[in-house]
């Protein structure tokens, strides 16, 4: 850096730049964030052009939410080590199961007491007020008495792009059947579920520097992975990925890599993104981790460095993976087996950019090898596919004017 001329240049890599390509470089800032970050550092005002007033306050209810996060973050963080209770129920709970306190301090992990009401009544002590506490999920009306919300949960807050806390998941300490093993702050201004990935603050340096994101589904299997050294992981919260995720991931790279436990479920949620990815380029691979067995508990199982290495020798290209899987369901039903060529042109229709001309080839290519097909016929197939979309896109565009 050289502050004096405001340009730096990297005598690793030789890029070079100002400020705002600095961060938009090095803390993977869009402009926006840049320019936000440097004028709030030294306190320059920048006037917003977008100033409707729906627009405005919208800003401030916003603004509102996060400071209230953030007391609420400092609040559990607090009950967690300094109090009797957080120590004994919470903190000896996390540390059973192997996080060790730093991680615990990075991730800023919580505890929210059993008692009726005291994150509650020490927010509503500090003039937070009532109805945001409530927008934000932590309070909630009982018998007409406002209560917390996340009693007796392990508090996991979930940050934002520049890690400003936007939500939390709770976590029951003792199973129950009656009350859910996880509760999520609801959406509001700020947490907008389809567009959270859980980690991403804490992994973008390291997905960009191995151009590659991990994508597993728990809050602890990303915690797990980063206390072993492993920390270009995020995680989807178990639902199926969404396109602002997607478009999140691909901020940092084009390299996808799904980690899930081997179940069922865990496989088809990772597959109903497919399509997804495949139209914004993602190259997608898949990791199923056997055993009943997830990141997190198979990571503290077998070390840091046979994790690694499980996840480099079971990577399996994921369109192939779902072609091998809907073939072995088919059996010898020949119905069944058309329909998965059908299902599997489909998938690589989307896979339609310029650029991406040979990575289609090679697919219909392998997929034809493995459906033991004409080459020739997959290919005819997947054009009426592209032929379809092109169609529907221009009854769309001419329905539209
Ligand atoms: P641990 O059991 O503590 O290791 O958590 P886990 O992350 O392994 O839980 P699991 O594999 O059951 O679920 C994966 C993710 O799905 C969780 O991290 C949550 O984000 C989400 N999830 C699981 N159960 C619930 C639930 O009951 N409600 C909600 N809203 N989300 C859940
Ligand atoms: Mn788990």
């Amino acid at each position: 850096m050289s502050p004096a001329k405001e340009i730096y240049k990297c005598f690793g890599c030789g890029k070079s730049g100002n400020s705002i390509s600095f961060l938009m470089e090095h803390e993977k800032y869009s402009y926006v964030e840049a320019l936000r970050w440097l004028a709030n550092k030294y306190n320059v005002e920048i006037e917003e052009k977008e100033t409707s007033p729906e627009f405005k306050q919208q800003q401030q209810v916003a603004d509102s939410l996060y400071i209230i996060n953030n007391f609420a973050q400092q609040f559990f963080t607090n009950i967690l080590f300094n109090t009797d209770e957080g120590q004994d129920i919470a903190l000896s709970y996390l540390r059973e199961r192997g996080f060790n306190e730093e991680v615990i301090k990075k991730f800023q992990l919580g505890y929210n007491p059993s008692a009726k009401n005291s994150f509650t009544k020490a927010a509503l002590d500090a003039k937070y007020n009532i109805d945001f506490l409530q927008k934000c999920g932590l309070t909630t009306i009982r018998d007409e008495k406002p209560q917390d919300n996340y009693r007796e949960r392990i508090i996991f807050p979930i940050h934002n792009q520049s890690g400003k806390v936007q939500g939390f998941g709770a976590r029951i300490i003792k199973s129950n059947d009656k009350a859910p093993k996880y509760i999520n702050t609801p959406e509001n201004e700020i947490y907008i579920k389809s567009k959270i990935l859980y980690g991403s603050y804490f992994a973008r340096l390291a997905i960009d520097k191995a151009d590659e994101c991990l994508l597993v589904e728990g809050y602890t299997d990303v915690i797990s992975l980063h206390q072993a050294g492993i920390e270009n992981v995020v995680a989807s919260g178990g639902t199926s990925l969404t396109p602002d995720q997607l478009r999140l991931v691909k901020k940092y790279t084009n390299n996808l890599t799904i980690i899930y436990d081997g179940d069922n479920a865990g496989i088809k949620a990772a597959l109903r993104g497919l399509d997804l990815a495949l139209e914004e380029s993602l190259n997608v691979n898949l990791v199923l981790i056997p055993d009943k067995e997830d990141p997190d508990s198979f990571v503290n199982k077998v070390g840091a460095a046979a994790f690694k290495e499980f996840i480099r020798d079971n990577k399996k290209d994921v369109v192939l993976f779902q072609l091998e899987v809907a073939l072995k369901d088919a059996g010898n039903d020949s119905n069944k087996k058309s329909a998965v060529v059908n299902q599997i042109a489909e998938t690589i229709s989307k896979i339609n950019k310029t650029e991406e001309f040979t990575k289609q080839q090679d697919y219909i290519q392998q997929c034809a090898q493995i459906l033991k097909i004409e080459e020739n016929g997959l290919h005819a197939l997947v054009n009426k596919f592209i032929r379809e979309k092109i169609t529907k896109e221009e009854n769309k565009i001419s329905r539209e004017k």
